[in-house]
């Protein structure tokens, strides 16, 4: 990751074309996901002499990039989208689209059978009307059914095409919350300043806002290079697999692994931290997996019992698992030096201890395995949402066992939770888990089933990985030196908020429908390009009650992927 970073201050693109509002904010913006770099550290380094006075900041950003050939019919859409004109349409096409409730449950049956998918006919007779020229212009194919993959195809065909996405489910509103909504949840109501209801910002934002944008560009006469393909699963709430799944598969199919130029997907948004504003768009995702543990021995009444039950070994196998917690470390592909790296050199209350080590570990080679990552763990006292950022965390969550006072309990399970840091892998755990299962198995004259296939057996202690099982998502490359997916990125979002604004690498807790796409390019960012410095419920309350989104920033977004797709068409790249 570091050594990706730029050392010079090349600018990888044409200067400014025409001007745009730049927005000066100290607001805390709070990101899309869980991604919180919460509490800061109390040691608030005032701007000093940087560290190592001869090495230039690593952290250079582009300046803000504007598409180099732009015509009136263009420049003239750019600016329409900042008019009230624009805001009082994009507000009714948003709050049309949060009315139709796409639910997705989590005992969905398949898909033409389950009659609750059907709410997804409604949805795309809405866009069809919604955005004609966008209908009339795009070949439209249907996969799965509800699956929407919208091809406008460029002009040049040895480009590799720039995908954008978003899905069209939103979680549901369990019906006893509803009375607790501020205005109701798929009522889309506008109260001057937010679109309420669920999905509003979770995301029939992003996907309204990408499909504005072409019907926009389309208006302008716009003619690509590059193909632009649209592709909007329908159940990403509940794992993406009918949607994603198989779009991703028929993408790949089509343009081949490593056949596309970029992808945009729902994800992280803006933040502020150290004193400045950050846009942190997602290039890591941890991976994960549930283990389940099984423990069978030998029942009988209690009158009589044996010394240990069922429960008792368990208890002792948990409490040997919560006495080792996973290692806090930075692998040297973590975004998160490229974040640090980027506070060092950008934030004024970046602490001067991070900066230390910080300057001390890029001067260093490889970081040595064996060794106390003494930067992540200065890091990690910002708290948990940062340390598991660096950590592979467990949590053990359900436990069952044992069934009637007066019986001892012939089975107990229990299942471990884990998000799987950048360097760890599923597999680490499982062994890391065998391996303290096994002195108890022996001591109990239990048989060991170690992920071998066995789920339960008689008279033995089993562990067995659940089928959500994920590796780490690869880490997208995030050069700033060359004309990368990234610098393009980087230089449109510098362009549309002002250079306040710095790019930094940013990391996901939790997964977007992406996981399905990862041979099909390197290059996926996780990113809601939408921003309003003044408020801090830009993104507010995704997944709960009062979900609503500023319509300040759904326009930005509006603006971002108008630039964006104009920007990657222009983009020395394949
Ligand atoms: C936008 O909507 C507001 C509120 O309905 C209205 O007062 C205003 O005239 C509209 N502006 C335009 C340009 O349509
Ligand atoms: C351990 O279990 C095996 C069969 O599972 C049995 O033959 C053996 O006697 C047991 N040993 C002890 C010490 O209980
Ligand atoms: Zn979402």
């Amino acid at each position: 990751m570091e050594k990706s970073l730029p050392t010079t201050e090349q600018a990888p693109q044409a200067p400014p074309k025409h001007h745009v509002r730049r927005t000066v904010s100290t607001v805390l913006l709070v990101a899309l996901t869980l991604y919180l770099l919460a509490p800061l550290l109390g040691d608030s380094a005032s701007r000093d002499v940087p560290h190592h006075a001869t090495k230039k900041a690593s952290c250079v950003q582009p300046p803000p990039l504007f598409p180099a050939t732009t015509d009136e019919k263009l420049s003239r859409m750019y600016d329409f989208v900042g008019t009230e004109a624009f805001k009082n349409a994009t507000i009714i096409r948003h709050s049309g689209a949060v009315k139709i409730d796409t639910s997705s449950f989590d005992d969905m049956g398949p898909v033409g059978e389950d009659k609750r998918w059907d709410t997804r006919y409604a949805f795309h007779d809405y866009l069809a009307e919604t955005f004609p020229r966008l209908h009339k212009g795009l070949k439209l194919e249907k996969v799965n059914t509800f699956g929407l993959l919208y091809t406008w195809k460029g002009s040049d065909e040895s480009l590799k095409p720039l995908v954008l996405m978003s899905h069209q489910d939103v979680v549901p509103v369990p019906a006893s919350t509803v009375d607790a909504w501020t205005h109701p949840p798929f009522s889309g109501h506008y109260d001057g300043r937010f679109i309420w209801g669920r999905g509003s910002s979770d995301c029939k934002n992003q996907l309204v806002a990408e499909m504005e944008t072409v019907e926009l560009l389309l208006e302008a006469d716009y003619k690509p290079k590059r193909t632009v393909v649209l592709s909007f699963g329908f159940d990403e709430e509940i794992s993406g697999r009918e949607g994603a799944g198989s779009l991703a598969t028929f993408l790949i199919d089509r343009y081949g692994k490593d056949g596309v130029a970029a992808i945009v997907d729902e994800g992280a948004g803006f933040s502020e931290q150290w004193g400045q504003v950050f846009a942190l768009p997602g290039v890591a995702e941890k991976g994960y997996t549930d283990v389940h543990i099984t423990v069978r021995y030998p029942g009988g009444h209690s009158s009589i019992p044996t010394d240990h039950t069922s429960i008792g070994i368990l208890s002792e196998l948990i409490s040997k698992i919560e006495a080792v917690q996973y290692r806090t470390y930075l692998a040297d592909e973590s975004p998160m030096l490229g974040l640090m790296q980027c506070g060092a050199d950008h934030a004024p209350d970046f602490p001067k201890t991070l900066k230390k080590l910080l300057g001390k570990r890029s001067s260093s080679a490889k970081t040595c395995k064996a060794k106390p990552d003494l930067l992540a763990l200065e890091a990690a006292k910002m708290g948990r949402p940062v340390k598991y950022l660096m950590q592979t965390s467990q949590a053990v969550d359900v436990i069952e066992g044992g069934v009637k006072v007066n019986a001892l309990p012939e089975r107990t399970t229990v299942t471990v939770n884990h998000r799987i840091n950048i360097g760890d892998a599923p597999e680490m755990v499982w062994h890391h888990l065998t391996a303290l299962a096994k002195p108890i198995a022996e001591k109990y004259n239990l048989t060991l089933h170690a992920f071998d296939g066995t789920k339960e057996a008689p008279l033995s202690i089993s562990l067995s990985p659940s089928d959500t099982t994920l590796k780490v998502a690869p880490v997208t490359p995030t050069e700033l030196d060359v004309i990368s997916p990234y610098s393009i990125l980087a230089g449109t979002t510098r362009a549309v908020y002002g250079e306040e604004i710095v790019v930094a690498p940013g990391m996901m807790t939790g997964n977007t429908d992406t996981r399905y796409y990862w041979p099909i390019t390197k290059h996926i960012f996780r990113f809601g390009p939408g921003y309003d410095p003044t408020t801090d419920a830009g993104l507010g309350n995704i997944h709960t009650v009062d979900e609503k989104v500023s319509v300040a920033n759904h326009i930005g977004m509006v603006k971002w992927f108008t630039l964006f797709v104009q920007n990657m068409d222009e983009a020395a790249l394949e």
